[in-house]
């Protein structure tokens, strides 16, 4: 079994935690794929969908899953998302494919969050994941000097925009050892828009794809 089928795997017991009926937080990336692949299959089931990312939008509507504006809804039972690395109390480093700020929103407006994932993102400490950081354009060259003070290596991820018209520094050699303070601290610089660690709401359960099964687990 690849690391993709093991994705596949987390996403398909995801459709374990979406209830029927009501409207379903939809993450973004390549595990999250598999999921809107599988919800297709039950759309039936549900209201419709609040989507994180542009790229996400567009694959729900491929299948003829509705996607609602957050702001029309009055909040989300569940929201399933990936990331790219979580520790054992369910803290995330999330944005490696630059959609954080959408996905913080949904995650907070959501009761449960639901984290797939293979197990290989499973990690004691967070940081080898490049820690990604949604700055304003304006602000980047001084986010990034702030981040070297905190003994970071941010790089510019030149040539992407976020769905946001924002740029992002995706910061190297960090060993995040209180996610939570760290998340506050980049928080109070100005110009931030988002921080890629999901600390102050972290995933509620984590499914896990492995070689064995689907592993669930809890902070
Ligand atoms: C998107 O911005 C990210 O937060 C993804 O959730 C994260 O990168 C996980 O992606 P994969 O499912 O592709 O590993």
């Amino acid at each position: 079994m690849n690391a993709d089928d093991m994705k596949r795997e987390a996403a398909r017991a995801a459709l374990d935690y979406i209830g029927d009926g009501g409207i379903i937080g939809v993450g973004t990336g390549s595990t999250v794929n598999h999921f809107i692949d599988l919800l297709a299959e039950v759309k039936h089931k549900i209201d419709g969908t609040v989507s994180s990312s542009e790229a996400s939008t567009e694959r729900l509507k491929a299948h003829g899953i509705e996607v609602m504006d957050l702001n029309s809804v009055a909040g989300l039972e569940v929201y399933i998302d990936g990331a790219d690395e979580s520790n054992r109390q369910l803290h995330l480093i999330k944005g490696g494919g630059g959609a954080l700020t959408r996905e913080k929103i949904i995650a907070g407006a959501s009761k449960k969050f639901v984290c797939i994932a293979d197990e290989s993102k499973l990690v004691d400490v967070m940081g080898e994941f490049p820690l990604p950081v949604e700055v304003i354009p304006m602000a980047r060259s001084y986010i990034a000097r702030e981040l070297v003070k905190l003994g970071g290596r941010p790089v510019w991820r030149d040539g992407f925009v976020t769905d946001n018209g924002n740029c992002i520094l995706d910061v190297h050699d960090l060993k995040i050892m209180e996610p939570v303070k760290l998340e506050t601290q980049l928080n109070a610089l100005a110009g931030v828009v988002t921080v890629g660690i999901f600390g102050h709401r972290p995933a509620d359960v984590l499914l896990l794809g492995s070689p064995n099964g689907v592993r669930v687990v809890n902070p």
